[in-house]
């Protein structure tokens, strides 16, 4: 059981599924019929060694690039053919790999322009208002350029963008990238925590699994494009065998 227990099991449906999804680049297969379900509420941890397929698999989700076989379900719809913004507009919202946020604008403009996306809500959520207030850092630095901000600051912007689009599914690639372990702890987690608190659905593709698991409820391995763990972190944690087969370095 997740922590969406408050929801009446019986009437919970995958907001996220995967039926036998492979995905090419070129002739190259990278992902192998992956089968994959994520359900509201849920926070689950895509992990892997570098290369082992995990923004791949973000990216088909998106229908971002690679060529899609099989069947991906996202809230219901089959989306293997849609445009990457109808998608978004499902509600998901992709934090990419690297942050993606523009190096030449204010803090407060880019925030601004996340703000125009056309969003699958009429009710928005989260304001401006709201976002200066979950992440007071952002409002100190409002006046600021983008690219003067330091690592975990521009983590906390992504994020704040993708919230800005109203989404109730946030994906991010290895959010914890290139950060300081004390930003880890006392930033990034403490703020996917409270998201998942807010009842988004997280999926999260990492490296540092140790962060991934301190905020993941349930885990996925990834080595060369095959799912070779399901689970919980518990289990993951036990299976010494697996971690150092598929997660060592
Ligand atoms: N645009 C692309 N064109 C061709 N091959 C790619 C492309 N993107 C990724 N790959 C290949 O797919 C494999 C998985 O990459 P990726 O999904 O980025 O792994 P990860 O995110 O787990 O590090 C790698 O072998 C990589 O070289
Ligand atoms: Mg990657």
């Amino acid at each position: 059981m997740t922590n969406t227990s408050h929801l009446n099991a019986t009437s919970e449906k995958p907001v996220i599924q995967l039926r036998e999804a492979s995905a090419n680049y070129g002739g190259l297969r990278i992902l192998h019929d992956i089968n994959m379900t994520v359900m509201p509420g849920e926070t689950l941890a895509i992990l892997g060694r570098n290369g082992a397929g995990k923004t791949t698999l973000l990216h088909a989700l998106f229908n971002m690039g690679p060529t899609l076989s099989g069947t991906i379900e996202i809230k219901g719809q089959t989306i293997s053919h849609w445009p990457t913004y109808r998608i978004a507009r499902l509600g998901m919202a992709l934090v990419p790999q690297g942050r993606g946020v523009f190096q030449t604008l204010a803090v407060h403009e880019s925030l601004r322009l996340a703000t125009l996306a056309k969003t699958s809500r009429d009710k928005a959520l989260w304001s401006l208002e709201r976002i200066y207030n979950e992440f007071p850092r952002l409002f100190e630095r409002r006046h600021s350029s983008c690219a003067a901000l330091s690592g975990g600051e521009r983590q906390m912007l992504a994020l704040a963008r993708a919230l800005l689009t109203q989404p109730d599914i946030i994906v991010l690639d290895e959010p914890s990238e290139g950060l300081a372990p004390l930003t880890i702890d006392d930033m990034l987690v403490g703020k996917l925590r409270f998201l998942a608190s807010e009842g988004i659905t997280l999926v999260l593709a990492e490296q540092n699994v140790s962060m991934a698991l301190k905020v993941a409820s349930r885990a996925i391995v990834l080595s060369a494009g095959h799912i070779v763990f399901d689970g919980s972190p518990q289990a993951l944690l036990d299976d010494s065998a697996l971690h150092q087969q598929h997660l060592g370095i």
